[in-house]
C-alpha cells in the first residue's frame, strides 16, 4: 500500500539530465529557509549516504565495472532502501521539510521504461517494496526535450548520460505516463522556461501546502 509520511512534507525533483533539477533545488531551498522559515534537509539519489556514496560510484563513475540491468536496479533500490531509513523517514520525523533530487520515479523512468529491468509493473512492485510502500507528498517533474538537454550537458557524461538519445526519449516517456497516473502528486513544469518561471511556477505550488502543513 502507498501512504505518505505522518509529519514533515516530503518533496522530490525529477527529470531527465540537464533539466535543471540542481538549480531549481538551491531556489526552494533559499525560499523554505529564508522566507519560510522551515527546517529543511536537501539530499539526492543515488549518494544520499555515506553507504550510497560507494554505490554511486558503482552505479554512474566506474565504467569499467558494467552491471547488468536487474542488478542496476537493484543497486538503486538497495541506495534508496538504505537512504528512507536512514535519512528521509529520520527527518519527516522530526517533522522537517525533505528535498530529495530523484526517488522511485527515477527507478520507474530509467530502469523500467528506458533499460527494461523486467516488466514495468513488477519495477513498480520492486521500488514499493524498496521503500515499504512510501511515497513523496508532491513530486516536481521537470520535463525537457532530450535533444534540448543533451545541448545542455557539458563535460564528461557519466555511465547514465551516456546511454544515448533514445534511452533519454524512453525515459521521458515513462516520466509523463507516471505523471499522467499521478496527477495530484506530480506536478510538470516546463523545464525549456527560464529557471525563474520554472521556480516561480514550483513556488506558487508549494507555499500553500507549506502553509497547510505548518500553520505558517
Ligand atoms: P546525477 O549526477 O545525480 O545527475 P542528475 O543531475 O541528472 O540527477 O545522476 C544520477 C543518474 O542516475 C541520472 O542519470 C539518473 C540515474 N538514476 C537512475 O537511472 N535510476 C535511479 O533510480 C536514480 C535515482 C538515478
Amino acid at each position: 500500500m502507498l501512504r505518505r509520511a505522518d509529519n514533515g512534507l516530503f518533496v522530490t525533483f525529477e527529470g531527465g539530465e540537464g533539466s535543471g533539477k540542481t538549480t531549481l533545488i538551491e531556489q526552494i531551498f533559499s525560499f523554505l529557509t529564508e522566507e519560510m522559515k522551515c527546517l529543511v534537509v536537501k539530499s539526492r539519489e543515488p549518494g544520499g549516504t555515506a553507504f550510497g556514496t560507494k554505490l554511486r560510484s558503482i552505479l554512474l563513475e566506474e565504467k569499467e565495472m558494467v552491471v547488468p540491468p536487474i542488478a542496476e536496479l537493484l543497486l538503486f533500490l538497495t541506495d534508496r532502501a538504505y537512504h528512507v531509513e536512514r535519512l528521509i523517514r529520520p527527518s519527516l520525523e522530526n517533522d522537517m521539510v525533505v528535498l530529495c533530487d530523484r526517488f522511485n520515479d527515477s527507478s520507474i523512468a530509467y530502469q523500467g521504461a528506458a533499460r527494461f529491468s523486467g516488466n514495468p509493473k513488477d519495477v513498480e512492485k520492486v521500488c514499493d517494496f524498496a521503500v515499504d510502500g512510501f511515497q513523496p507528498d508532491i513530486t516536481f517533474l521537470l520535463d525537457l526535450e532530450p535533444e534540448e538537454a543533451f545541448r545542455r550537458i557539458k563535460g564528461e557524461k557519466d555511465k547514465i548520460e551516456s546511454a544515448g538519445l533514445e534511452f533519454h526519449k524512453r525515459v521521458r516517456e515513462g516520466y509523463l505516463d507516471l505523471a499522467k497516473k499521478n496527477p495530484k502528486r506530480i506536478c510538470v513544469l516546463d523545464a525549456g522556461k527560464s529557471s525563474d518561471e520554472v521556480y516561480a511556477q514550483a513556488k506558487a505550488k508549494l507555499k500553500p501546502i507549506i502553509e497547510k502543513v505548518y500553520g505558517k
